[in-house]
């Protein structure tokens, strides 16, 4: 394992968009604004607002214009949403995007059920999306869903994943999410299916996004970041999900990412009592605990009272250490 040695990683952050999805309470929208313009201070490179996805689909975003439009734009921060067809694509450029976050699934069962088309219907309907953000001068990243496995469908081959890597490349994209959609990824698995995409593809932007399912969010994260990839997806708190994907549960955590990037030497830019301080905003807005660790360990280096009879157990170790001396 490598040290960051000041290493720069880009930090995006979704839980304004996977984690509000996944949501039982509607956040209301006031409060999804506050957080974004709390979270902008903290040295984000980008932020996933929202989703412009149909309101039956995910009702929990319904007001994507609305956040969209009223909140603080800080220059030097992407704002980017996710958009699933034409018409996402048109309210998303309605509501002034920095970028469009397409979204297709490489396994074709999930992408029947997340988005109501097979895989060949998505990449036409993305194609023109695609076209329109280039008339309007928008960039595009493409977020990959089920690129470590389908939970319908178990493995998905790298040889289709790097087929679909090739066809949205062709299509001049700026960037390529790899994403564990419901956490099936192992560290070996994302070595070599990162490698194999930043080797075929050095200009395009590469980002991991990982889910913590079973537990292997933080070691795949290191296994992304030694191959060479350099942004990184996750979610304040650890919330996130996709509804369409049984058995999904929430994104690596902000704060359990950042704190061990920063213990390796790796510059994440952020704030980390920052994002601690946004994480219990989070925990009252969605009125539920949060399964991240960090915003409740707090930094590594945190140090804790000793006992309250700690004086007289010195006393008493000195006063033995005297007698074995006499
Ligand atoms: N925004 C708002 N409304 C939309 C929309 C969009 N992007 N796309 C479609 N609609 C509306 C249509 O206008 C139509 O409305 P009507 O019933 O009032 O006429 C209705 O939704 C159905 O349209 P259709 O094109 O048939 O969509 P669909 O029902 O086949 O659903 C998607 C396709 C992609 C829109 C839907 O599955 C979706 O939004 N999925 C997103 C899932 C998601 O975000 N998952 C988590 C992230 S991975
Ligand atoms: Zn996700």
């Amino acid at each position: 394992m490598n040290t960051g040695n000041g290493t720069r990683i880009l930090v995006n952050e979704v839980a304004t968009r996977d984690g509000f999805q996944m949501e039982g309470r509607f956040i209301p929208t006031e409060e999804k604004i506050a957080l974004v313009d709390r979270l902008s201070g903290l040295g984000y490179a980008k932020i996933e607002v929202t989703s412009f996805t149909s309101p039956k689909a995910i009702p929990a975003l319904r007001d994507g214009e609305e956040v969209m439009m009223r909140i603080a734009r800080r220059p030097g921060v992407v704002y980017t949403a996710l958009v699933p067809n034409l018409r996402g694509a048109e309210r998303a450029l309605d509501s002034r995007v920095d970028e469009f976050n397409v979204v297709m699934s490489a396994g074709e069962s999930h992408n029947l059920a997340n988005l109501r088309m097979t895989c060949e219907q998505s990449f036409s309907q993305l194609s023109e999306v695609i076209a329109l953000a280039r008339q309007a001068a928008v960039p595009v990243n493409v977020s990959l869903s089920c690129v470590f496995g389908c939970p319908m469908e178990g493995e998905v081959p790298p040889a289709a994943v790097l087929a679909w890597i090739e066809r949205f490349a062709a299509l001049d994209v700026r960037g390529i999410t790899l994403c564990d959609t419901t956490g099936m990824a192992y560290p070996t698995q994302v070595q070599a299916v990162c490698a194999a995409a930043l080797e075929r593809h050095p200009a395009l932007d590469f980002t991991a996004h990982f889910h913590n399912t079973r537990g292997m969010g933080l070691v795949n994260t290191v296994a992304a970041v030694e191959a060479g990839i350099r942004r990184l997806d996750m979610s304040l708190g650890g919330i996130g999900g996709c509804p369409y994907a049984p058995g999904a549960t929430g994104n690596v955590a902000t704060e359990d990412v950042v704190h061990m990037l920063q213990c390796m030497g790796y510059d994440a830019g952020i704030d980390l009592e920052g994002l601690i301080g946004a994480a219990a905003q989070l925990e009252a807005l969605v009125q539920h605990e949060l399964p991240s660790q960090v915003s409740r360990a707090g930094h590594r280096l945190t140090r804790h009272a000793p006992p309250a009879d700690f004086d007289d157990i010195v006393a008493r170790a000195k006063a033995r250490k005297e007698k074995e001396q006499a």
